[in-house]
């Protein structure tokens, strides 16, 4: 197969590519900056996230994938020729892509994530499931091994799966994540201080003072921010006592969510997977003490991988190195009109 490999895995808050030479050379936030009226894009990525706030009205960020899916096809497919020309430089022959989607992807959206890759300049494209990647990401031995059960935790998707041998044999996904936290401090800071905060913010409260299990010492943060009521720029701090309440209530919620989808699990397979605990990954997996408190609920124990959020990207950097994985899974580059006519077929079942 001629043209580079190249692994990418388009994530809610963030977009990773890797290539099978040097591993991840992409890791930026999947947001675009345009320009409110025209929709035009005027940045991706890093230097769109910093543009927030520092400039005039006329410019919007937009999250570019939601929930694991593309929101917005015209900014995606010009975010991946981007990104991709900056990867592949001026190569003769196209790259030939692995993307990485959730289980629970449908046929159309999966058509979407193909289309966007294809006109952003792909060779050949091969649809894998993500937590397939993510498993391979916390163990290199995935295809070797009996029942593992991995969970991934990203900002707005979800996902688990119990891999035997290199292959799923169950899954379930929720399209909920992390950034659900970011969201409930906006709106108590809002409603209960009338205090304004940008995302930027609400991520650091998030990194530097969250914590998933109720803590006696109480840590403090000094941050800026605007007040709702004249909308003059003030300072203010915030505890991890203050917060813990509207974390705790997020997080009760998600693993409910995450419980749910498990249930579904065959017994057998559940226990198996159980026996070895689980591997914990996706950027979700940094919440302070977030796996001692999904042990706790779950009863399952649980070791958060190396470097969570590169977790799914430096999977499928391993998995397009192992040809007879792929083609045990079914997974097959192909061009774009063949992997349509597939997806018609299972379309049509
Ligand atoms: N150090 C950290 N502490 C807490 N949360 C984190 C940390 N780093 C990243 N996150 C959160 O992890 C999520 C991103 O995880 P990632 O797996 O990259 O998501 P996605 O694949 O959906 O883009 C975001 O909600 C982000 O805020
Ligand atoms: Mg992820």
């Amino acid at each position: 197969m001629r043209g580079m490999k190249i692994g990418i895995d388009f994530g809610s808050s963030s977009l990773k590519i890797c290539t099978e030479s040097k591993g991840v050379v992409v890791d930026e936030p999947s947001v675009a900056a345009v320009e409110r009226d025209s929709r035009e894009p005027i940045a991706f990525g890093n230097a769109a996230d910093e543009i927030l706030g520092r400039t005039s009205d006329d410019i919007e960020l937009v999250s570019v994938i939601q929930n694991g899916v593309i929101a917005d096809f015209s900014l995606a497919e010009r975010m991946l020729r981007y990104y991709l020309q900056r990867v592949c430089g001026n190569r003769i022959y196209k790259p030939n892509i692995i993307i990485a989607v959730s289980t629970d992807t449908t046929s159309l959206e999966k058509k979407i994530f193909l289309d966007a890759v294809t006109l952003a300049g792909a060779g050949r494209v091969c649809i894998v499931d993500g937590i397939l990647a993510s498993s391979f990401g916390c163990d290199v031995e995935a295809d070797k091994l009996g029942g593992r059960m991995t969970l991934d935790i990203g900002h707005q998707l979800t996902e688990f799966a119990v891999v035997s041998m290199g292959c799923i044999a169950a899954c379930g996904a929720v399209r909920r994540g992390s950034g659900e936290i970011d969201s409930a401090l906006v709106r108590h800071l809002k409603r209960d201080r009338d205090i304004v905060i940008g995302p930027h913010t609400a991520r650091e409260i998030k990194y530097k003072i969250t914590s998933a299990v109720k803590r006696e010492a109480e840590t403090a943060l000094m941050l800026s921010g605007k007040s709702n009521l004249d909308e003059m720029p003030i300072s203010f701090d915030v505890t991890s006592k203050e917060i813990y309440p509207f974390v705790d209530e997020q997080l009760t919620s998600l693993i409910q969510s995450i419980h749910d989808e498990m249930r579904k699990i065959p017994p057998e397979l559940l226990a198996d997977a159980a026996d070895h605990g689980i591997n914990l990954c996706g950027g979700g997996a940094l919440i302070f003490d977030l796996a001692q408190r999904i042990e706790k609920e779950l009863g399952i124990r649980c070791r958060i991988a190396e470097n969570p959020r590169l977790t799914k990207v430096n999977g499928l950097c391993a998995m397009m190195k192992n040809k007879e994985l792929l083609e045990r899974n079914g997974y097959r580059f192909i061009f774009k009109d063949e992997i349509r006519d597939r997806l018609k077929r299972v379309d049509r079942i």
